[in-house]
């Protein structure tokens, strides 16, 4: 089989995107796979693929474009297969306020966004303090910030992001939900385990995702068992209801004085990062699923 690793972009996730993409290749080259190409997509990929025709591409990509539906929907009609979840599901999941729409009204707990004009940011707070701003359809944390009753907190801008706030074309207001950042992996419609990811200072940001030793993962996450369980039927039901493929990880705050009603579903990413770092693999390995079996698995899905 020849399989296509298709990774970087142009995304604010480039880095991300090419370190999974490798991480994915190598791991592939290890367990025998001999016609592996790793793909550095730019405007020309429609045409590298024509001339590459691969069996399958694992889609690596993270961010926009990418992960929002267009590649997908390029692929679907060059009747190409890939991993992870389809057209419609990454146009929907991207969208943070979008994913809400669909998983609110079947009784998943959301935190209620309120769309700012990015243009309107500075004239007044739009929800009351403290609050979470972020990009409507961004991902690793890229131009999150946490404003406090007293100011910012986190960098408004995400480091591999030039240019004022105003560079994002929507943004999304949240309540901050004090106590706990957890998150879930669902593979093949199974969710894996829960971890909980302690930054050792502020947030769980860019940095604190991406820099060895910035945050402890605790995994799986020392929570009460109704609520560990809750979470991943939680997640289990997102990814049902998106129609996600392959992997997906379901994010989560849980304010944990208000026990299982302060369980939140942030937000559902359908190119869950494969980085060494990353998530799902670690969840994966907890459940004795290696990383590369976890890729042979992923493509095996494509397959279907
Ligand atoms: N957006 C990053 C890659 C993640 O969700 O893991
Ligand atoms: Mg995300």
């Amino acid at each position: 089989l020849h399989v296509v690793v298709l990774m970087g972009g142009w995304s604010s996730e480039r880095e991300v995107s090419l370190t999974s993409g490798r991480g994915v290749a190598e791991a592939l080259r290890e367990r025998g796979w001999t016609n592996v190409t790793e793909l550095d997509m730019d405007r020309d990929v429609a045409s590298r693929l024509a001339e590459l025709k691969p069996d399958v591409v694992f889609n690596a990509l993270h961010g926009t474009p990418g992960e929002d539906g267009t590649v997908q929907g390029m692929m679907d009609l060059m009747g190409l297969r890939y991993t992870h979840s389809g057209l419609e599901t990454s146009v929907i999941a991207i969208d943070k306020e979008l994913t809400k729409m669909v998983l609110v009204p079947h009784g998943v707990r959301m935190p209620e966004g309120t769309l700012v004009d990015s243009e309107r940011l500075f004239e007044r707070d739009p929800i009351a303090r403290p609050y979470v701003l972020k990009p409507v359809n961004e991902g690793s944390s890229v131009g999150v910030a946490i404003v406090t009753a007293d100011g910012n907190y986190g960098s408004p801008i995400g480091r591999d992001v030039e240019g004022p706030w105003h560079h994002f074309d929507q943004l999304l207001a949240e309540p901050f939900i004090k106590g706990r950042e957890l998150t879930v992996a669902v593979i093949n419609d199974e969710a894996l385990a829960v971890t909980e990811l302690k930054p050792v200072a502020g947030f769980y940001d860019y940095d604190a995702k991406y820099t060895d030793g910035l945050t402890v993962h605790v995994c799986p996450a020392e929570v009460p068992d109704n609520i560990a369980g809750s979470m991943m039927a939680m997640a289990a039901k997102a990814h049902r209801l998106l129609g996600c493929k392959g992997a997906s990880r379901s994010d989560f705050r849980w304010d944990d004085e208000q026990g299982e009603a302060g369980i939140y579903l942030l937000e559902v990413n359908t190119q869950p990062g494969m980085t060494p770092l990353s998530l799902v693999p670690e969840q994966a390995k907890l459940k004795g699923i290696a990383y590369g079996e976890l890729v042979e698995r992923l493509i095996e899905e494509a397959l279907k």
